[in-house]
Order: structure tokens, then C-alpha cells, then sequence
């Protein structure tokens, strides 16, 4: 869907921002990008949707070239969410979230329509705020209203720059719960820039780890943290052998219906062996005793171990 090939940014004062990647983002995948500060992760984004014009090599969408699209056409099918909160400050945030479907021509009354729907999916309820401006939200309203702009004319695809980054952690929680949602039902391919790991383990179907400019390891949440690529993976996923001694499998079980049927491991299996398995299905039945005591889902585990890690402040967010 999205592939870089051999693709290089370097500025005017000859900074390499971004050198020789080569990447394919699939059709519907949730794909995170992770790195600190400077590693180029930003400009990777932004020469998506041609914000930033790429110095060498070649991107495709769809097998196109993006210079090959009407600049126009690129942009409008690409929601976008920019680091830095942008909302025009003399619209009305119902003005604000309806830029690109007035500019697609949507009917007045399916743009006003989409808009209260897409304010409450964010919990800003559209009477109260669709006719407010910008200055009269808070930081973290305004940047839910960001977010929901980019989703607003049904892009195929989303580029997201720490969207959530603003946000308190309840909002935070809730807000990549709903993504997440959003993103399962109507399977959009979104690149999702962060710095935290923990979010980046809860959302991605893949991480790729960046590293001044160049990506140090691309893989599946479970492949990151079980065969992290080399020590600055480890040291920036934050999970050590620590996770190993502190696993209860008690602590992440759910309840489940005695009719599901599921793939089934012991509670004394090691969390080597969980994470093996949990690679392969989305979710374990859970036996003990002879009895099926719950399960555990691939998210779940993915929490514990996110947790684990940044409760012991070893991770960068
Ligand atoms: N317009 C510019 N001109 C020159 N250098 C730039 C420009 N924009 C970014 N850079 C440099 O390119 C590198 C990558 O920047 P980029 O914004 O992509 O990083 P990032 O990974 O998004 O960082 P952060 O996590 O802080 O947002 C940095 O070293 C930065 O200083
Ligand atoms: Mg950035």
C-alpha cells in the first residue's frame, strides 16, 4: 500500500534526517514508528503526503509514485494529525473539522451529520462545542478535535504524529481505545508516530524502531519485545529479564464462556512459552487442574509487559 524505496531526506544544512529507507506499510495494518527525539520519525511522515519533498528514492501508495498524484487528491485522502495542535483559530470547530469534506463537496447536512459524530466518539459533546472556537478549548480538547479532523472525509489512510501526546492518561487510555476500534471496523492503514512504548505495544499490528535516521528493527509487538533486534531495542522496549521473574499468569487472566474455543496452554506454562504461542493466536484458554480457569489475550500480555517496563521507568515517554 505505502512502500519506501531507498528513500533519503537530507536539509538544506545537509542534516540527514532520514537515510536510505526501505519500507512497505500493508492495506488496513496500524503501523507505529518509534525512535527519540530527532531520529527522524516526523520527517519520515511528512514526506508521505509530500509536506516534505524527499531528497532521494521513491514512494509509492498504491503502486503510484506520490509525485505522480494531483497534490490536491494526495492530501484530501490523507487524514492527518500534526505533532503540533493546528486548528484554524477563527473557525468554529465544526468549521474546523469540516475542511476537507466542503472541499470533497459533501452535502451540507452529511458534513454537519458526520461532524456531531465524530465530536462524540471523541466525548466533546457537539452542541456544546461545535460552535466554539480553537483558544475557547482546552490543550487536550483541542487535540481530540485534531485527530477527529483527520478521520473527518473517510481517508483511506491516516498519518498520526503523537496525537495523544497532550493528553492526560484517562483521555490518553480512552482515545487509543477508540482508535483502535475505529480502526478494526473500518480497517484504514494509519501511521502512527510515538514516543511511548507502552502505546506503541497496545496499538501497532507492527513497531518499527527508529535510530538516527535509519530503522534498527521492524516487527509485530510480540517479535519486538521477544527478539528485540540489538541492545538499543532492548534498552528502549524496557523489557528485561525482569518481566521473566515477576510473570503470574493469575494477574492477566480473564474470565471466559465455557463454550469458547480456543487454543489452550497450562498455567505453568513460562512466559517464553505464552509469548510463542500468543504469536500464533490471538488469544489462550488457559487450563489448570484439569479446569479451565480463563484466558489470555494477546493485549493483555502486551499491557503486562508495557507495564512492567515503564513501571520501572526504563521507558522513553
Ligand atoms: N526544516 C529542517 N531543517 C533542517 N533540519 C531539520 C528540519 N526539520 C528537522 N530537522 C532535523 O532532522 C532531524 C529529524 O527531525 P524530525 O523532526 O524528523 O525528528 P523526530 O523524530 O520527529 O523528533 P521528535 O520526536 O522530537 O519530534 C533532526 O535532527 C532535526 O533537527
Ligand atoms: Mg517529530
Amino acid at each position: 500500500m505505502i512502500t519506501f524505496d531507498n528513500v533519503s531526506k537530507k536539509y538544506d544544512n545537509d542534516q540527514v534526517a532520514v537515510n536510505a529507507i526501505n519500507l512497505e506499510i500493508k492495506k488496513g495494518e496500524f503501523f507505529v514508528i518509534i525512535g527519540p527525539s530527532g531520529c527522524g520519525k516526523t520527517t519520515l511522515l511528512k514526506m508521505i503526503n509530500r509536506l516534505i519533498h524527499l531528497t532521494e528514492g521513491t514512494i509509492r501508495i498504491n503502486g503510484k509514485r506520490i509525485s505522480d498524484y494531483n497534490i490536491h487528491e494526495l492530501r484530501w485522502n490523507i487524514g492527518y494529525v500534526l505533532q503540533q495542535i493546528a486548528l484554524f483559530p477563527h473557525m468554529t470547530i465544526e468549521d474546523n473539522i469540516a475542511v476537507v469534506p466542503e472541499l470533497k463537496k459533501w452535502s451540507h447536512p452529511q458534513i454537519q451529520k458526520r461532524v456531531r459524530a465524530l465530536l462524540e466518539m471523541v466525548g466533546l459533546e457537539p452542541d456544546k462545542y461545535s460552535q466554539r472556537k480553537p483558544n475557547e478549548l482546552s490543550g487536550g480538547e483541542q487535540q481530540r478535535v485534531g485527530v477527529v479532523r483527520a478521520l473527518a472525509a473517510d481517508p483511506e489512510i491516516i498519518l498520526m504524529d503523537e496525537p495523544f501526546s497532550a493528553l492526560d492518561p484517562i483521555s490518553r487510555t480512552k482515545l487509543q481505545d477508540d482508535l483502535l476500534e475505529l480502526q478494526r471496523a473500518i480497517q484504514k492503514t494509519i501511521v502512527f508516530v510515538s514516543h511511548d512504548m507502552h502505546e506503541a505495544l497496545k496499538l501497532g499490528d507492527r513497531i518499527c524502531v527508529m535510530k538516527d535516521g535509519q530503522i534498527v528493527q521492524i516487527g509485530s509487538p510480540q517479535e519486538i519485545l521477544q527478539q528485540p533486534s540489538n541492545d538499543f531495542v532492548k534498552e528502549f522496549i524496557g523489557v528485561k529479564e525482569h518481566a521473566f521473574n515477576v510473570f503470574d499468569i493469575h494477574q492477566i487472566i480473564e474470565p471466559i464462556a465455557n463454550d469458547d474455543v480456543a487454543h489452550t496452554v497450562s498455567s505453568k506454562d513460562s512466559l517464553q512459552s505464552l509469548l510463542h504461542q500468543l504469536a500464533q493466536h490471538e488469544w489462550l484458554a488457559v487450563e489448570e487442574e484439569g479446569d479451565i480457569i480463563g484466558g489470555i489475550t494477546r493485549q493483555a500480555m502486551l499491557q503486562f509487559l508495557a507495564k512492567d517496563a515503564s513501571q520501572r521507568g526504563e521507558v522513553n515517554g
